[in-house]
């Protein structure tokens, strides 16, 4: 048996990884964020649905005799609602944050790992006939959809929290920013779905690859 020497032809080749580290922070802390800023909006509109508390508070209070309209308990559900809204807050200027850092990675991945020759590797094997390119094709524009989406997010979100400044287009940011979260959600669940049959068929490894970076990627 031939000795295996630190020379030795290794099978992969050397370089950065597929998944760059800045890649992979700012995709678990990012999906994180934004399923908890779905999760406030769970809580705001379905759990607790804080706009029915007032007239449900003051129908309770009516049977033990205490006469307080639902308009006066307003003020007071109101403290719960801004509660979440405090945190759907924050949480949206930390994604807001996070999306200015996923420039600057974009900046800093070097061959292989740039989104642009992972399109073109793709769109080579998709040119040499493989079966499923075009798939991952599509899969990978639905990546750049889903910046342009988050970008919606960001900047509406953002004028809305500086609502003071944007008073003539404040409405308009509301329903863009309403809207867009269906996209946020369509997005949301196509990806967990498309990732878990990835994992179990045709890609075995691509959740670990966005965890561990992956093998090197190809062509650096
Ligand atoms: C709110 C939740 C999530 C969002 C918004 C999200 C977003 C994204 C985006 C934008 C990319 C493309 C990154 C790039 O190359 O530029 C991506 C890739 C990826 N995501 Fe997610 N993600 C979410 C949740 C998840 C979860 C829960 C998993 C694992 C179970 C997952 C696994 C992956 C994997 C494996 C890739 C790489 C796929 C590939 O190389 O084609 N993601 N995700
Ligand atoms: C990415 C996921 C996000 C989802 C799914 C989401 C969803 C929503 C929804 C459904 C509303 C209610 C709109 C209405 O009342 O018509 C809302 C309001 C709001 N969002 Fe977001 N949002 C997200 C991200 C952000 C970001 C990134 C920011 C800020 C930087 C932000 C800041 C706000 C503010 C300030 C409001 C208004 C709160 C109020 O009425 O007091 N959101 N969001």
């Amino acid at each position: 048996m031939a000795p295996q020497t630190s020379s030795a032809p290794r099978p992969v080749a050397d370089g950065p990884k597929h998944n760059s580290l800045g890649l992979r922070i700012w995709h678990w802390a990012n999906s994180g964020l934004v399923l908890a800023q779905l999760i406030t909006i769970l809580f705001l509109f379905v759990i607790v649905k804080v706009k029915t508390l007032a007239p449900e508070f003051s129908q309770v209070l009516a049977e033990k005799g205490v006469n307080l309209p639902a308009q006066e308990l307003r003020g007071l559900t109101r403290i719960v609602a801004h509660r979440i809204w405090d945190w759907h807050i924050w949480i949206g200027i930390t994604i807001s944050c996070l999306l200015a850092y996923r420039v600057l990675v974009s900046f800093r991945q070097r061959g292989g790992q740039r989104t642009a020759a992972k399109i073109g590797a793709i769109k080579a094997r998709a040119a040499a006939g493989e079966a499923g390119a075009t798939k991952a094709l599509w899969v990978r524009y639905s990546y750049r959809a889903f910046y342009v989406v988050l970008g919606v997010m960001v900047v509406t979100g953002l004028i809305l929290v500086f609502e003071d400044y944007f008073r003539s287009i404040e409405h308009w940011a509301k329903e863009v920013h309403e809207y867009t979260m269906y996209a946020v959600i369509a997005f949301v669940v196509a990806h967990i779905v498309g990732v878990f049959r990835a994992e179990v068929t045709e890609e075995p490894g691509v959740v670990s690859a966005m965890i561990n970076g992956g093998e090197p990627a190809e062509g650096v």
